[in-house]
């Protein structure tokens, strides 16, 4: 019914290597996925060991400054140069590693967007809030923290992606119907702004996706596509992922 291009992103996070990276540009570039973006984002400093033909790149972090003084940090303008044309902002190992917060997310997500890189905003609610009852309230305010940064068209062509804590590196799938559930509360939280853009941006899930349980919940009519962690490390694992989403 909607018209939106899925999406499967895999974050390497921390790990990887030269010949992770070799291995990639290999499996990659040898399959075409007809109507699939397929984004990797390796560790900002291989970004340019990738020769990239099939697919995109994207980085994990960057800064919300421009360059200067700032030790340690990568800019926009740099993570372009390396060939990356997307970044993920807020992840939850940011959030919790280097403290960031909704504020400097929304922030990192206006200087990429700015700079012509498509941001991948991560949200999602740790295992206390939800047992909690509180997902919506937690999720919908930082889904809000967006707009206090961007107006609804500078937000059109981020993408989103809800990754429970409680589901990241634990086995633990959300299973379709709770990702779902969460997803069209956040496309509903869009459109309260502007209905437009909430039919239009795409929403990943991500937390313990795998070749089994992939097509299950790119299935859900909200959920378009997929951030892949632990999963995304290994070929074939990545490509069959990539196949359940078309
Ligand atoms: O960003 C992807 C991620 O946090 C999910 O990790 O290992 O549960 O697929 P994993």
């Amino acid at each position: 019914t909607d018209n939106r291009t899925p999406l499967v992103a895999g974050n390497w996070k921390m790990n990887g290597d030269r010949s992770l990276v070799e291995a990639f540009t290999y499996s990659l570039n040898e399959q075409a996925f007809e109507g699939l973006d397929v984004v990797v984002c390796p560790p900002n400093g291989y970004l340019s060991m990738f020769n990239s033909e099939q697919f995109s790149l994207g980085a994990q972090d960057v800064s919300h400054l421009s360059n200067g003084a700032h030790t340690g940090d990568m800019s926009t303008d740099m993570v372009k140069e390396l060939g990356a044309n997307y970044v993920i902002v807020g992840h939850s190992e940011r959030r919790e590693d280097h403290n960031e917060t909704n504020l400097l997310v929304a922030k990192k997500a206006a200087k990429a967007k700015q700079a012509g890189l498509t941001p991948i905003i991560c949200v999602g609610e740790s295992l206390s809030v939800r047992e909690a009852g509180d997902v919506n309230a937690f999720v919908g305010e930082q889904v809000a923290a967006l707009f206090a940064e961007m107006s609804a068209d500078t937000l059109d062509g981020v993408v989103i992606a809800y990754e429970p804590i409680w589901a990241i590196g634990t086995g633990k799938t959300a299973s379709p119907e709770q990702a779902q559930e969460v997803h069209a509360f956040i496309r509903n939280t869009l459109a309260e702004h502007d209905a437009a853009l909430a039919q239009r941006t795409r929403i990943l899930y991500g937390g313990s996706v795998k070749p089994d349980n992939a097509k299950a919940l790119f299935g859900q009519p909200d959920i378009d596509g997929g951030l892949i962690g632990g999963a995304s490390l290994k070929t074939d694992d990545f490509m069959a992922i990539c196949q359940a989403a078309i």
